[in-house]
C-alpha cells in the first residue's frame, strides 16, 4: 500500500520552485548579521572601512601589497559560502590599500558554481550591512568589440542581464531597498570619469563600455556573440551584474572593471579556454593593481 504523503504535494511543489527565495527573513537578517558581527570583531575598534573591493582575476597580489589588518577564510565567516571557481581563493582580507581602509573579497560566487541565488550576494548584503559605502567590483572578460586588443580594461558604464535570473527575485526585502529598483544610473558616473583620469595618467588603455552578464559555465557561441554586439555590449563575462544589481538596490556606489582577457567568441580563430584568460589576467596584473590603487589613492 502507497502511504499517504505527509506533506501535501503542492507544498512540496512551491517549496522547489522556491528553493531559491529567502523563506524566513528575521532568519536570514540573522544570518547576515551574525557574519557581519563574526567580521567586525575581527576590526579590533578600528573604524569599518567604506570599500570592498571584489579581486577578479589578476588582482590577487593586492592582498599581499596592502597593509593587512586581518585575514579570514569565507569557511571561518558563519553562513558564508565557500567558492569553487579557479584563481579565487577564498578569502576576506582587511588591510589599508593606498592609504585607505578596504575590504578586500579574495574570490566570490558565482551562478555557473551552482549557488543558490542569494548566496552569490550574500557577502555584498553583510558588507552593506556592517557599513560598507562602495563596492569595486573588478572581473575578466571576453572582447566583443572589434577594436579590442587583450588585455586593455574597460570601466562599465552599463549591463545587459535582462535574460538572466535576477538576485532581487522573490519576496522584496523592503528594509534593503524597494521592490522595483531604478537601474538608470548602476555605475557611479564620477568614479568612471575618475578611472578614466587615473587610466590615462598610468598610461592604461580603457575605455567605457556595457558588460554582457552570462550565466556560463560555458563560453558564449559566436552567435550569441553577434546578438550581444547587435543589443549594444562591449564585453562579456560571469560575474559582477548579480553583485552590481544587488548593491544598487541597497543604495550602494558602484563601481566596476572589467580586463578584457580574450577576443568574445567567433571574433577570432580559435577556441577560447581558461588558459587565455587565467595567463592574460596574470600579464595584465600588474596594470590590474596599479589602476586599482591609484583609483583608491585619488577618492575623495
Ligand atoms: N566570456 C565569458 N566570460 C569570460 C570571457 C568570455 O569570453 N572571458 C573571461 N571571462
Amino acid at each position: 500500500m502507497i502511504r499517504a504523503l505527509a506533506v501535501p504535494v503542492r507544498s512540496i511543489r512551491i517549496a522547489a520552485v522556491r528553493s531559491n527565495m529567502i523563506e524566513n527573513k528575521e532568519e536570514y537578517f540573522k544570518s547576515l548579521k551574525r557574519a557581519g558581527d563574526y567580521i567586525v570583531s575581527h576590526l579590533n575598534g578600528r573604524k569599518v572601512p567604506e570599500i570592498c573591493l571584489v579581486l577578479g582575476s589578476g588582482l590577487g597580489p593586492l592582498t599581499e601589497i596592502c597593509e593587512k589588518y586581518f585575514t579570514l577564510p569565507y569557511d571561518e565567516i558563519p553562513d558564508f559560502p565557500c567558492s569553487t571557481a579557479p584563481g579565487h581563493a577564498g578569502k576576506l582580507v582587511c588591510g589599508s590599500l593606498s592609504g585607505k581602509d578596504v575590504f578586500m573579497m579574495s574570490g566570490r560566487f558565482h551562478y555557473y558554481e551552482g549557488f543558490p541565488i542569494e548566496k552569490i550576494i550574500f557577502y555584498v548584503r553583510v558588507m552593506k550591512m556592517i557599513g560598507v559605502k562602495m563596492i569595486l567590483l573588478t572581473n575578466a572578460a571576453g572582447g566583443i568589440r572589434k577594436d579590442m586588443v587583450p588585455p586593455e580594461f574597460v570601466a562599465i558604464e552599463d549591463h545587459l542581464s535582462f535574460y538572466a535570473e535576477s538576485v532581487l527575485r522573490g519576496p522584496n526585502i523592503d528594509e534593503l531597498g524597494v521592490r522595483f529598483p531604478d537601474q538608470s544610473n548602476v555605475y557611479d558616473k564620477e568614479c568612471i570619469a575618475l578611472l578614466e583620469s587615473c587610466a590615462k595618467d598610468l598610461n592604461i588603455s580603457l575605455t567605457r563600455g556595457v558588460y554582457a552578464y552570462t550565466k556560463g559555465p560555458q563560453y558564449e557561441t559566436p552567435a550569441e556573440i553577434r546578438a550581444l554586439r547587435t543589443l549594444g555590449a562591449d564585453c562579456v563575462g560571469m560575474s559582477t551584474v548579480p553583485e552590481a544589481i544587488c548593491a544598487n538596490h541597497m543604495g550602494m556606489k558602484v563601481v566596476a572593471i572589467s580586463c578584457i582577457t580574450n577576443m568574445a567568441a567567433g571574433i577570432n580563430d580559435g577556441p577560447l579556454s581558461e588558459k587565455e584568460v587565467l595567463d592574460t589576467a596574470a600579464a595584465a596584473s600588474d596594470q590590474s593593481c596599479a589602476l586599482v590603487k591609484e583609483f583608491i589613492k585619488r577618492l575623495k
